[in-house]
């Protein structure tokens, strides 16, 4: 066809003026069973003493056997609609952040979108880790700042018993259950999310990874015998490269929005290890005091960390409209992200 014939079409996106885009709503979900870290001292060589003074960790939430990622993440996700105040079949694109989906394929964000009946939403996985939840906060802002979708859902959910080695001291200790969710919409004119900043280095791979369930090694006896499809994670490495890489994801943040580490009211960083957020909040200046933590509480929820601790800090009323929050993340691939809110 020659340009002519085209005199008629619109793109869609150009009658909307780009758009700032707003957390509306956020909701958690966390499984009844809790796992001590004396419960611990019975399955692997450990101490209570141990992992809360290398980690801060206490307990972690376990889902039962008939509870999946997707079970988790639809509940995360009513309760996100319930305090948003709107339909499931407003939501357009169901986005869901998980490295445990319940199946490689159909998405899990496709059984999250059939169960809480959001009939009318494109549904797709993504997957960065731990850093998830932002990449996902990002991409659902870039389709409505774009004009493309008014309503986006993003969930975070997370079934890491099931790749965890339970015989395995340095990382059974770290990982929990559970999910975060989040709506997002315009407000019209407010600010809203106002930055985020995400970055990768795929060539550090190697240190946080789950070998085999994918196209390199698909299960075999071998691979099950060999352990492969748990999580690996060279930890002492891990643990450097979050401190510099959260430090200088927040540090970009802020300085894309004019703003210093005083101007923000609560940071909301990836739950990984209390020592690293005190590293973290020593680096960029804040008090701890302004640091959301509930890792006591549920270990390491990977993308759901960050999820779970916004809801809750925004329940809790660390925060007010017209505050200002940095979530900060980090997580294998090597992926890290960071994004400041005007809430
Ligand atoms: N109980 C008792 N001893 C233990 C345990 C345990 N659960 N785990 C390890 N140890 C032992 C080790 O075997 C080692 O013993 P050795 O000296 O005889 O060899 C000793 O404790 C010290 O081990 P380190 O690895 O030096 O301990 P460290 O202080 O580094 O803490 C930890 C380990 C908690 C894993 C820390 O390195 C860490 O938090 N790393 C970062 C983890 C992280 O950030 N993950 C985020 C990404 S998660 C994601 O994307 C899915």
């Amino acid at each position: 066809m020659t340009a002519s014939k085209h005199t008629k079409l619109q793109s869609p996106r150009s009658t909307h003026p780009p758009r700032s885009v707003h957390i509306i709503g956020t909701g958690s979900y966390v499984p009844a069973r809790v796992m001590t870290n004396t419960d611990l001292e019975k399955l692997v060589d450990t101490t209570d003493e141990w992992i809360v003074t290398r980690t801060g960790m206490k307990e972690r939430r376990i889902a039962s056997d008939q509870e999946c990622t997707s079970d988790m993440g639809s509940r995360a996700a009513e309760r996100a609609m319930e305090q948003a105040g709107i339909g499931a079949e407003e939501i357009d694109l169901v986005i869901c952040a998980t490295l445990t989906p319940d199946m490689l394929f159909p998405a899990t964000a496709c059984l999250i979108q059939s169960r809480i009946g959001a009939t009318n939403a494109a549904a797709f996985d993504m997957e960065a880790a731990c850093s998830g939840f932002l990449y996902g906060l990002e991409i659902g802002q870039q389709f409505i700042t774009s004009g493309t979708y008014d309503t986006v859902l993003v969930v975070a959910a997370e079934k890491l018993s099931t790749i965890v080695d339970w015989e395995d001291r340095n990382t059974c200790v770290l990982f929990g259950d559970g999910a975060g969710a989040a709506i997002l919409r315009s407000r019209g004119k407010e600010h809203g999310i106002l930055t985020t900043c995400m970055g990768a280095d795929g060539s550090k791979a190697d240190i946080l990874l789950m070998p085999a369930g994918g196209a390199k090694y698909p299960a075999t006896r071998e691979s099950v015998s060999s352990r492969m499809h748990y999580l690996k994670m060279a930890g002492k490495e891990v643990y450097k490269h979050a401190v510099t890489a959260m430090q200088t994801a927040a540090g970009e943040a802020l300085t894309k929005c004019n703003l210093d580490a005083s101007d923000i009211k609560c940071v909301i960083p990836h739950q990984a290890n209390v020592r690293i957020l005190e590293a973290l909040a020593d680096r960029i200046d804040v008090p701890m005091e302004k640091v959301y933590i509930n890792l006591d509480r549920y270990g390491n929820v990977s993308a759901a960390s960050v999820a779970i601790a916004l809801d809750e800090a925004a329940r809790e009323g660390r925060f007010e409209r017209g505050d200002l929050i940095l979530l900060v993340v980090f997580g294998s691939g090597l992926t890290w992200a960071s994004c400041v809110i005007q809430w």
